[in-house]
């Protein structure tokens, strides 16, 4: 446990000194004062890519919650498993950072510039699209406070929120038969 802790410090340690040494990044003299924050925003991956590296791994947590996440053994190495039920901000507290991990991808889901896999650009305009968003956000949001009081009712209604943001949203801009135009009418109505 002790190694553990120790792990979490070294690398805390390092996180602070690499946000020093970008905080002292003074500009030339004479030179423009450096662009602020907002130049950081910049759109990575495609719609597809958001849903299976960040939303389906943190809804996976969510799901596994049904079962009390107390209960759940840390890995032998807490400090270097890939499951964050069993790392060292496993248990509750994963759940609690699933359902922010959630929220925050209703804002990821809202930056201009993303595309979905087809090419096609995401309809962030739609109202409709706006509001599975906010439900996403929404549902993101119970699921953090359900695990923050530990109780396991909250969680499922919680549970019961996301899928329902989940699948509200599947089944106008995702699920295409081929009638409908398959993979191409992704992100379209
Ligand atoms: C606002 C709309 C919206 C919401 C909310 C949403 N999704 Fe998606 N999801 C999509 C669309 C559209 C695609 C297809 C994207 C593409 O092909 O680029 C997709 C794709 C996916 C994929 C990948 C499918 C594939 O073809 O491999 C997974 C997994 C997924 N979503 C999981 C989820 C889960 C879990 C939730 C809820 C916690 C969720 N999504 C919420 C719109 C949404």
């Amino acid at each position: 446990m002790r190694k553990i802790a120790l792990i979490v410090v070294v690398i805390g340690a390092a996180v602070a000194v690499s946000h020093v040494g970008l905080g002292a990044q003074a500009p030339a003299r004479g030179a423009a004062p450096a662009r602020p924050a907002a130049a950081a925003s910049r759109v990575h991956g495609d719609l597809n890519q958001l849903m299976r590296g960040v939303i389906y791994p943190a809804s996976n947590v969510v799901f596994a919650a049904q079962e009390d996440p107390s209960a759940i053994k840390p890995a032998d190495d807490p400090a270097t498993s890939p499951n964050p039920l069993t790392s060292v901000y496993g248990g509750w507290t994963a759940v609690e950072n699933a359902g922010i991990t959630l929220a925050e991808s209703a804002n990821l889901m809202m930056l201009p510039g993303r595309v979905c896999s087809n090419g096609k650009p995401e309809p962030m305009r739609n109202a409709d699209w706006a509001l599975f968003v906010q439900e996403l956000r929404d549902s993101g949001m119970a699921v953090y406070k359900a695990a923050q009081s530990k109780n396991q009712d909250m969680v499922l209604e919680a549970v019961d929120k996301m899928t329902v943001s989940c699948s509200n949203c599947h089944d106008v801009y995702r699920e295409k038969t081929t009638a409908q135009g398959g993979l191409a009418a992704r992100c379209t109505k």
